[in-house]
């Protein structure tokens, strides 16, 4: 990995003349699909938007440099005028997301490759190879050049490199990335015997002999080597982040004092890149959050949110991208509600997002993405969309002070961990049911549900100074963590962990002497044989509730453990189901089985309760209500979000002392006494 020296966390440099805090308010811009006269206008409206932030030239690359040799920087020139002339700060983008048609003619070779020896061909997007030396050194040519133009413009605010990185390339089995793995696992593992060692060889006649023997994990007969796909993904994500980190380091060295940023993709099932790991290589956290349809679209969209607060170490990010209302990539697009638009933007900004940018300014009239929603639509300026686009434009303006505040972390957490989403799913485990993300999801609802703050934080953040902590799945559990996990109990903490959790260490080893091998004695139980469930089986737990998916025959070792809840049929009839455990002044409980958002609250409520955790609602907001928190010096902000299309009656509330800055809706004197359908109050309450 090439790396310089991190500097002091930076953030968007806002034109010289006017650095008055403010939240940003943009969307991508592609002014190349349009003609010139179109340009004034989208400058025009921009304004009349509020709009002072664009990323431009995203996918510029074959306009940039039309053949090898060739470069039309004149019609960027111009855009860049224009945006600055209009106040319009510019995340000006690497353009090296899609390589153009003339470099995958000359060099084929960049095309990636899928497990099944498939070439990705040109004619969408995104087609190379991450550990590509070609493709890296023309990419790097590209970034040199716009560096050098355009370095010192007024208009630069950040550099964007790439966009959406591992979107659609993250896995490729080319011969350049066999060649790339073979570097990274000797950088691992130094000699061949700790590989095979790691990778458990002795097993199916895999002991290799020699570097060059190794493959990433192809097509192959049966199923490949766990350790193996571990490995291959933690690689693959790393190879985009070297990717990245090239890019970084040609900026820096021409413009040491522009941040750099890349978008990422903490949402939804995007798995294949362990952000939390990729913090440290961006000078500020950016994401793009799409929402997902379902019944815990909204719980998804906060808990990603909040995830990214966790990753920025909760210093305020950058939201890159989401969309006005329907996107064009679902089997059915469903256009946003009134009312949705401006919650679903806020409710990022009440998770730490200091810029809300959408994809993207102008609806495209060709190409892929001309069903998808942006900034202004295909009927124009006037519509719904548009005039939506403009009153969360006023609306950002009016939280102006929130600008540069963290967000309050919360006494919960939920810990997050992309090793043990990528273990826990892998193929060859007793069940292919299991969904990571979706236990995790489950117990943010439940925390929605009850009213309760709790943050989302990746696994390496520190967690020492939670009052609770669940583990949803933490499946890979290295010496390390364990250590922590009990240091944090041993000091007072109080741990949820369930089924699943504690099995492997770092290499997919099990900890032999029983299940939850890392935290069996921390827990108190032990565990000799898991028992999944088929997909539409369930078990009656003594507690009332049902249990699906996941089963286990669960021994009490350790005296002080309380049975919270057993197994009332099934194979388990009669044993534990949840357990609960005093460990000094810490509790350890373990949920054996699958409960399901529904069901999760009830199991929560007196875990919080025995942790001394409440809810900082009143009664008829919880579940209804989504707040966070920021806070600066001076103040803390109230973020309320009602999750409801019904008003929300707020009396009660401890923080309605505050003043309000600002509303979704429009606000009447009274505002601050309830929620509008969908709506978002902000309150400020000085410290
Ligand atoms: C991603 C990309 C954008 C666009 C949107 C559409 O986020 O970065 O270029 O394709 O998806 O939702």
């Amino acid at each position: 990995m090439t790396t310089s020296p991190s500097p002091a966390p930076r953030w968007i440099r806002w034109p010289e003349g006017d650095r008055s805090p403010r939240l940003g308010y943009g969307a991508d811009y592609n002014p190349e699909q349009w003609p010139r006269e179109v340009w004034a206008e989208d400058v025009r409206l921009m304004r009349e938007a509020g709009v002072n932030i664009v990323s431009l030239a995203i996918f510029s690359w074959a306009r940039l440099q039309p053949t090898k040799d060739t470069w039309d920087f004149g019609w960027l020139d111009e855009v860049m005028e224009l945006l600055h002339e209009g106040g319009i700060a510019v995340d000006l983008a690497t353009a090296t997301a899609s390589p153009p048609p003339w470099l995958t003619a000359l060099h084929p070779e960049i095309l990636p490759v899928t497990r099944t020896g498939e070439t990705l061909w040109p004619g969408a997007r995104q087609h190379w190879r991450p550990t590509s030396p070609v493709f890296r050194s023309h990419a790097l040519r590209l970034v040199e050049e716009l560096a050098a133009r355009y370095g010192r413009h007024p208009a630069l605010a950040a550099w964007h490199v790439s966009n959406e990185l591992g979107c659609h390339n993250v896995y490729d089995y080319s011969d350049d990335a066999a060649g790339a793995f073979r570097l990274w696992l000797r950088d691992r593992y130094q000699t061949l015997d700790a590989l095979n060692h790691a990778w458990g060889t002795s097993f199916w006649s895999q002991h290799y002999s020699a570097w060059e023997q190794i493959l990433p994990p192809r097509l192959a007969a049966s199923h490949p080597n766990p350790t193996q796909q571990l490995d291959f993904k933690r690689f693959s994500s790393d190879a985009l982040r070297d990717h990245l980190c090239a890019e970084r380091e040609v900026l820096r060295r021409i413009t040491p004092e522009v941040p750099v940023t890349t978008n990422f993709m903490v949402m939804g099932e995007t798995k294949g890149m362990d952000y939390a790991s990729w913090a440290e290589d961006v000078d500020f956290v950016s994401n793009d959050h799409y929402v997902h349809p379902g019944p815990q679209a909204l719980d998804e969209l906060s808990f990603s949110a909040n995830l990214v607060s966790g990753i920025a170490a909760h210093r305020p990010w950058y939201l890159m991208e989401h969309s006005t209302s329907a996107v064009n990539w679902q089997p059915v697009n469903r256009a946003k509600l009134p009312g949705e638009l401006a919650r679903d933007s806020l409710l990022h900004v009440g998770h730490g997002a200091d810029v809300v940018a959408f994809f993207q300014w102008r609806q495209s009239a060709a190409g892929a993405e001309k069903y998808h929603s942006a900034m202004v639509p295909h009927a124009g300026a006037d519509s719904e969309v548009f005039r939506a686009v403009t009153a969360l434009g006023r609306t950002l303006a009016a939280l102006a002070p929130v600008a540069g505040s963290t967000r309050r972390p919360a006494r919960a957490a939920i810990v997050f961990d992309w090793d043990s989403w990528w273990a826990s799913e892998h193929d060859s485990h007793p069940t292919e049911l299991l969904r990571y993300r979706q236990e995790a999801l489950d117990w943010y609802s439940a925390f929605l549900a009850l009213g309760v703050r709790a943050d989302v934080v990746p696994a390496r953040a520190d967690l020492s100074g939670y009052d609770l902590l669940v583990t949803p799945v933490l499946h890979v559990v290295p010496a390390e963590l364990a250590k922590r996990l009990t240091d944090f109990v041993e000091g007072g903490g109080h741990l949820v962990a369930t089924y699943f959790s504690g099995i492997v260490d770092e290499n997919d080893h099990v900890h032999l002497g029983g299940y939850p091998g890392a935290l069996r004695s921390l827990l108190g139980i032990r565990v000799e044989e898991f028992a999944p469930l088929p997909e539409d089986a369930s078990v009656r737990l003594d507690n009332g509730c049902t249990g699906t998916l996941w089963t286990e025959a669960v021994t009490v070792t350790d005296p002080s453990v309380l049975i919270l809840a057993g197994y009332s049929d099934g194979p388990q009839a009669g044993r534990a189901a949840i357990t609960h455990r005093r460990v000094g002044p810490g509790t350890a409980a373990y949920v054996s089985t699958r409960l399901g958002a529904a069901q999760l609250p009830e199991v929560l409520a007196p875990l919080l309760a025995a942790a001394g955790l409440d809810s900082e609602l009143p009664a008829q907001a919880r579940g209804r209500v989504d707040l966070a928190v920021r806070e600066d010096d001076g103040a803390e902000y109230w973020f309320l979000t009602n999750r409801t299309a019904e008003p929300i009656d707020l009396s009660g509330l401890s923080g309605l002392d505050g003043e309000p800055l600002a509303a979704s809706w429009p606000m009447e004197d009274d505002a601050a006494a309830h929620l509008a359908p969908r709506g978002v109050l902000v309150l400020r309450r000085p410290k």
